[in-house]
């Protein structure tokens, strides 16, 4: 058994496809979730896959003193993965206090426990969303941040500051992945995203709307200065994205990092517009998708998609599935949680 890793919000979408692969590397895995928006019974499906059941606790991390107990109680954490936080872009213009305080309070009294107990590895869950709208395609790592369009944007750039000071003043090593547009699901279908409401992300939303939960599925604008009209992302599959994880702790455990706060983008290097998302969904899974070109959204940028350079070089890591591997897992998670 390797060593003692601490996943924080590991039953959510990217936490739990997360975890599977720390266990599946051999680690030991303690999760911490307050189940704002994940279900206990993620446990027991991560368990199915892993053969292997990881240590849980209901933990609140936006409480100081139940933190600081946690970490009184668990001794001998190699590492820290900390995913815990809001994540609904829209909801954070609404309710800017609970972002900065769940994003950054969380995040504040994690490394305090860090520096007290001398824990030196930490990875945090950043967002291509601090690049805003780039300048210059693919984006790099050095592109300029400018994520000041909404709340959420902003937990994820102070967060990386308040990690790179605090990086500077003590033994903390941390890496900062940028996450493109993560999506799809594990192959097994036993885990997978469940959005809360109705979703805000696109491929949540094709696939409720082809298993007639939702009656249309909207395509915001077809008026962007695209080839199709529509918006271009970078789609990566949430497994690629969960093993990028286990490659960036291990270059820390193995003291293989090159500066104590590094930063790398997670994409696969391409972008795909809307239109070519909708169509590769139908072509991979056979189901017509009712959709309508709607006005644009507004904050949407127009093109985002990842230079992967730094991560294929330094992490010796690379998105392996495709488009069609993504979404056609999406489809059988999404029947499955609907029963079919
Ligand atoms: P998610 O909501 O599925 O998972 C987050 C988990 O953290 C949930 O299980 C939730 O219950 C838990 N949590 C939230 N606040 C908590 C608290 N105060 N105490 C304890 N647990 C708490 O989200 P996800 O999609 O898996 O995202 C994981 C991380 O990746 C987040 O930091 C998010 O901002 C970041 N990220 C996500 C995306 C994306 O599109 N999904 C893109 C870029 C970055
Ligand atoms: C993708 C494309 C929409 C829904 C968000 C966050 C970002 C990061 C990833 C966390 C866009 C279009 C969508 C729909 C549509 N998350 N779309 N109809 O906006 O690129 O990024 O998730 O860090 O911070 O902002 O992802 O999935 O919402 O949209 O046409 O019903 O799909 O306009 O072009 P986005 P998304």
């Amino acid at each position: 058994m390797k060593e003692k890793i601490l996943v924080t919000g590991g039953l959510g979408y990217i936490g739990s496809h997360t975890v599977v692969e720390l266990q599946n590397s051999g680690y030991e895995v303690i999760i911490v979730d307050n189940l704002s928006n994940s279900t206990l019974n993620v446990l027991e499906r991560i368990t199915n896959i892993t053969k292997q059941s990881p240590q849980f606790e209901r933990l609140e991390l936006r409480n100081k003193s139940h933190v600081a107990d946690f970490f009184k109680r668990n001794k001998g954490i190699a590492g820290i993965i900390h995913f815990a936080a809001s994540k609904a872009v829209g909801e954070s213009v609404e309710n800017p206090l609970l972002y900065y305080e769940n994003n950054i309070n969380t995040l504040i009294y994690l490394l305090q426990e860090c520096n007290a107990l001398g824990i030196e590895n930490f990875i945090f869950s950043s967002s291509c969303t601090v690049y805003g709208e780039p300048d210059s395609l693919p984006i790099t790592e050095n592109a300029p941040v400018k994520s000041a369009t909404s709340p959420y944007g902003n937990t994820k750039q102070i967060s990386e500051e308040i990690l790179k000071d605090t990086c500077l003043v003590s033994p903390l090593k941390t890496i900062a992945l940028r996450y493109f547009n993560p999506i799809g699901a594990h192959e097994s279908a036993e885990i997978g995203e469940l959005p809360a409401g109705v979703p805000q992300n696109l491929v949540p939303f094709i696939t409720q709307t082809a298993a007639g939960v939702r009656e249309q599925l909207s395509v915001f604008g077809d008026d962007y200065p695209t080839d199709d009209g529509s918006c271009i992302r970078d789609y990566i599959h949430v497994v690629d994205l969960a093993k990028a994880h286990v490659v960036a702790l291990e270059r820390l455990l193995s003291k293989r990092n090159e500066a104590n706060f590094e930063i790398f983008n997670l994409g696969t290097g391409r972008g795909s517009s809307v239109l070519e998302v909708i169509n590769s969904f139908e072509k991979t899974t056979g189901q017509k998708l009712n959709y309508k070109i709607v006005d644009r959204r507004p904050g949407d940028v127009t093109a985002v998609y990842a230079d992967t350079q730094k991560a294929n070089a330094s992490l010796g890591w690379k998105a392996e599935k495709s488009m069609e591997d993504a979404l056609d897992s999406a489809w059988r998670w999404e029947q499955k949680v609907r029963g079919f």
